[in-house]
């Protein structure tokens, strides 16, 4: 299926010498199958592990190795490929290549090809008429770990070069340690990170709340709810593809946090609330995804509680949690951050105007008002029906659709709240 950001690229996929060579062949289908055009390029090395047929009848285009041999006589072959390249990865990458890299050597195909491709800058959004390189090194791992292998790296990862890997495990030579390619799956998460630096978000900050909060009870048991966190962490994936810096506080979840996207582990409402305070103030947009507990055990019991012979019940008393979105709207009457708040309202009754007032309550932007009691819907589904509710009074109903696809929706609304800097 075409992949938003990969489709239509135009990828020069670069395959040095390597056992991991053979792994690049999944990466090119990969890359293909997620629409882009991919252009390889192997050295004479990776040639042996390989066949040049392979990646051919992968890509659908020659696969390259020979400077003096370009197809319909092209004297430059580097040159114009570098010109017409908006994504360069080289995987696997050898020592010997990295060095030629780091160096600016040209004495094959590829090492000129890419001494005629500028690194964009990873630091900065938009590419600034360079391209992003995304190097997967594999290797021994007693040439990784030399000095000299590790001085090319910092010096091309220092020019804006995404380095993704390399693992640690079973290497070819027998012996473990680190060297192993990253998996395909990674490089290519690693290629849509850079692409999306050209997105509308590029250069801004994102934070997400999301999970359910755990408040103890005692060293074994809490208090929590059925929130799964998949809401919060398709608004992070969205905010991540369109360029955006994302962090995410959450409990604690069940399913990984997504590539790209920093991870702030926290248990209960009192540390998601510190950790959001202490992020606002460089915090373009907020959104609160997290089912937050109101309430937490009074006193948290030191010890395991046990039940007495014939005790019929327990009493626990509750003190209020701090309303995060609360505190965040205090801060940032002060402060002007951070820019854009978006909260969420799960509600069993009277959505629209249960919603609407907490849009007011809370100082929001925009609400997106969720009534969790609709089969298939709201928590743990992989669907949300829901209804943004704006400050300025509009509403727009969306129809059910993935949690994906609402995520998106809501970053769309966002959007047009941000202020040019
Ligand atoms: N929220 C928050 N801090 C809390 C409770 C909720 O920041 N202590 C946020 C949620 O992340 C969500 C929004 O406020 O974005 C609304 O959450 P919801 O649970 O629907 O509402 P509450 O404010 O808790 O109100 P009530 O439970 O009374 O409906």
């Amino acid at each position: 299926m075409a992949d938003r950001l990969l489709d239509g690229q135009r990828v020069l996929l670069g395959v040095t010498g390597g056992i991991a060579a053979y792994k690049a062949a999944d990466l090119c289908s990969k890359l293909v199958q997620a629409g882009a055009q991919v252009d390889v390029v192997m050295t004479e090395a990776a040639a042996r592990f390989v066949a040049p047929l392979t990646f051919a009848a992968l890509s659908g285009r020659p696969a390259r190795i020979d400077m003096w041999s370009a197809p319909g006589g092209d004297p430059i072959p580097h040159v114009r490929m570098a010109a017409s390249t908006d994504l360069v990865i080289v995987a696997p990458l050898s020592a010997n290549t990295l060095a030629k890299l780091a160096l600016g050597l040209a004495d094959n195909l590829l090492t000129a090809t890419l001494l005629a491709t500028p690194i964009a800058a990873l630091s900065k959004p938009g590419f600034d008429g360079g391209v992003p390189w995304i190097l997967a090194p594999a290797m021994e791992s007693h040439m990784w770990a030399n000095p000299l292998t590790q001085a090319h790296m910092v010096a091309l990862v220092a020019r804006g070069a995404a380095q993704v890997g390399p693992g640690r495990g079973r290497l070819a030579s027998g012996a473990m340690g680190a060297g192993r390619m990253a998996e395909p799956a990674e490089i290519l998460a690693a290629a849509r990170l850079a692409l999306a630096r050209r997105g509308p978000l590029a250069g801004r900050r994102v934070l997400v709340t999301a999970g359910g909060t755990q408040e103890p009870l005692d060293p074994v048991r809490y208090l929590t709810n059925a929130s799964s966190g998949k809401m919060g962490l398709a608004l992070a994936e969205a905010a991540r593809d369109l360029g955006a810096a994302v962090a995410v506080v959450h409990a604690p979840l069940a399913v990984p946090m997504p590539y790209g996207v920093e991870s702030v582990p926290v248990r209960t409402a009192q540390q998601m609330c510190d950790a959001v305070l202490a992020r606002a103030g460089t915090t373009d947009v907020l959104i609160g995804a997290a089912a937050v507990a109101d309430f937490r055990p009074a006193e948290a019991a030191g010890q395991k509680i046990k039940k007495t012979p014939g005790q019929e019940e327990l009493l626990v008393r509750l003190a209020r949690n701090p309303d995060i979105l609360g505190e965040v709207a205090a801060q940032r009457a002060q402060t002007g951050w951070p820019r854009a708040v978006v909260g969420f309202a799960a509600e069993t009754q009277d959505l629209l105007a249960n919603a609407a007032a907490k849009l007011v309550a809370k100082r929001l932007d925009l609400i997106v008002a969720n009534d969790v009691t609709e089969p298939g819907s709201g928590f743990g589904a992989d669907d949300n029906r829901v209804t943004l509710l704006f400050a300025d009074g509009r509403q727009e109903a969306l129809p059910i659709m993935p949690k994906a696809e609402v995520a998106d929706r809501v970053l769309a609304a966002v959007l047009p709240l941000l202020q040019p800097d």
